[in-house]
C-alpha cells in the first residue's frame, strides 16, 4: 500500500512558530506548537475556564474537556480511558508512580534500569532504592551502535526483579528498543515492564497492549502539544495500588486518582488539539517523511563528523548524536545557532549514555521531526560542513 506523502508546506502553514528563518532541529527537547493547539488553549481560558463539578456552564464544559482528554489519551496509547492520567511532565509523574509502586516493594527487591535511559527513568528508581533499600541493576548498551544489550538485560534479571524500566527510544542517540521483547523478558522474570516513551511517541504510534508494557510515560510537548505529562498504567495495577491522594478527590476514573490537585485544563485542551493534529497527518505519512529526511541527513553527513549510534534509519528515530572534530559539542551548537540552526549539545539528561560512550562533554544532537523539510536538512548539512 502506498503512503500518501506528507505535504510539508501545508503542515508548516499550520505553525506560525515556523514562519521564521530558524531551522528547528531541537525537536527531541520539545517541538514547536501548531496554531490550532495554541488556539484551543486560549479558547479554553477565554470561554470555559473553571474548576470541575459545578452546575454552571464553564464548569460543565471543563468536566467534559477532562473526560474527552482522557479518552483521546486512551486512543493515543491504545488502552482504556480509566488507565491514563495527566501530570506536570514525565519526570514528575514517574516520581509519583514509582513512589506509589514502592508501597508494595520490600527491602532487597530489585529494579533493572538501562544505560540507554534518560535520567527521568533512572533517578526515580535510585531515590526509591535509597528509601526502601532496593537494589538497582543497570542493563548495558552496546558501545558499537548504542543499542540496548538484551543479553545483558537478561543477565540482570533475578528472582527478586520487580521492575524492568527501559526507554522505548533514546532521546540521546535515537535507538529504538524492542519493547515487546523487553516486556516479555520482564514478565518471564515476574517483573513489570515500565516504558519511557517520551522520545518514541513523537515518531511512531504507541500501542501499549501490542507492546505488552505495564506502565508507560510520555510528554505531549514533544509531539506538538503543550507542556504536560501523560501516563498509562495497566488497570489491575491501578486497582491494586494505593495512590497518594487527598481524601475528597474522586476515586473514578482509576488513573485520575494519581492526578493530584487541579489539572492544567488549558493544557488538556491543547493536548486534544495536538492529537487531532497528528491524526490529520497520519502516522504512515509522518514516518515515511521522517525516514526520508533521516536518510538524506545520513547520506550527506560531512567527513570530520562522528555519528554515535545506528548508521542507517533501521531501528532508530531521526535523532542523531554527533561529535565534531576540532570543536566541542557546545562550540558546534553555538556556531549552528549563529547560522540560525537550532540543535542541542550536552547529555540532555541521558547521562548514562554519554558515560558509556565516553563522551565527557556530551554530543551535538540533531533531531528531525515531521515538520522539517529537505531544504532544512541540506542547510544543516552545509552548516555542519563548515563548522
Ligand atoms: C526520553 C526522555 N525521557 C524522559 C524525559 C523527561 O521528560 P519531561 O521533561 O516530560 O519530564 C525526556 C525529556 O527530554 C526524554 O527525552
Amino acid at each position: 500500500m502506498s503512503v500518501v506523502a506528507l505535504d510539508v508546506a501545508a503542515v508548516r502553514a499550520r505553525f506560525s512558530a515556523l514562519d521564521r528563518p530558524t531551522a528547528f532541529f531541537d525537536g527531541p527537547g520539545g517541538t514547536q506548537t501548531p496554531d490550532e493547539v495554541i488556539e484551543a488553549m486560549a479558547s479554553y481560558l477565554r470561554e470555559s475556564n473553571a474548576n470541575l463539578g459545578g452546575p454552571f456552564e464553564t464548569s460543565r464544559r471543563s468536566d467534559a474537556l477532562v473526560v474527552s482528554a482522557h479518552h483521546a489519551a486512551a486512543r493515543f496509547l491504545g488502552c482504556g480511558a480509566e488507565e491514563v492520567g495527566f501530570g506536570q511532565n514525565m519526570t514528575t509523574l514517574n516520581f509519583m508512580l514509582t513512589r506509589t509502586l514502592g508501597r508494595e516493594l520490600r527491602a532487597g527487591d530489585e529494579i533493572v534500569v538501562t544505560r540507554l535511559d534518560h535520567d527521568g527513568n533512572i533517578s526515580p528508581w535510585l531515590e526509591l532504592a535509597h528509601d526502601l533499600d532496593l537494589v538497582v541493576r543497570f542493563a548495558d548498551l552496546r558501545e558499537e551502535d548504542a543499542t540496548l544489550d538484551l543479553d545483558d538485560l537478561e543477565r540482570q534479571l533475578t528472582g527478586r526483579t520487580r521492575v524492568v524500566a527501559f526507554p522505548w527510544a533514546s532521546n540521546a542517540v535515537g535507538t529504538i528498543a524492542d519493547a515487546r521483547r523487553v516486556a516479555d523478558l520482564a514478565h518471564q522474570a515476574g517483573a513489570l515492564a515500565w516504558a519511557d516513551a517520551v522520545h518514541y511517541a513523537p515518531h511512531r504510534p504507541v500501542d501499549v497492549r501490542e507492546a505488552g508494557v505495564d506502565v508507560l510515560l510520555c510528554s505531549p510537548y514533544k509531539f506538538c502539544g503543550p507542556h504536560l505529562g501523560l501516563f498509562y498504567a495497566r488497570r489491575e495495577l491501578l486497582e491494586r495500588w494505593r495512590p497518594y491522594k487527598v481524601r475528597p478527590a474522586p476515586d473514578e476514573p482509576l488513573g485520575a486518582r494519581l492526578e493530584t490537585g487541579t489539572l492544567p485544563h488549558e493544557a488538556l485542551a491543547g493536548f486534544l488539539a495536538a492529537v487531532r493534529y497528528l491524526d490529520s497527518l497520519g502516522w504512515d505519512a509522518i514516518m515515511a517523511h521522517e525516514r526520508e529526511l533521516g536518510e538524506r541527513f545520513l547520506a550527506g553527513l560531512p567527513a570530520g563528523l562522528r555519528l554515535h549510534g545506528l548508521p542507517t534509519m533501521e531501528g532508530r528515530t531521526p535523532t542523531f548524536a554527533l561529535s565534531v572534530s576540532g570543536r566541542t559539542p557546545q562550540e558546534a551548537s553555538e556556531r549552528l545557532a549563529e547560522l540560525d540552526v537550532a540543535a542541542w549539545w550536552g547529555d540532555y539528561y541521558a547521562v548514562e549514555v554519554m558515560r558509556r560512550l565516553g563522551l565527557r562533554e556530551g554530543a551535538l544532537r540533531v533531531g528531525i521531526v515531521h515538520y522539517n523539510t529537505a531544504e532544512e536538512v541540506d542547510r544543516l548539512l552545509e552548516a555542519l560542513a563548515v563548522l
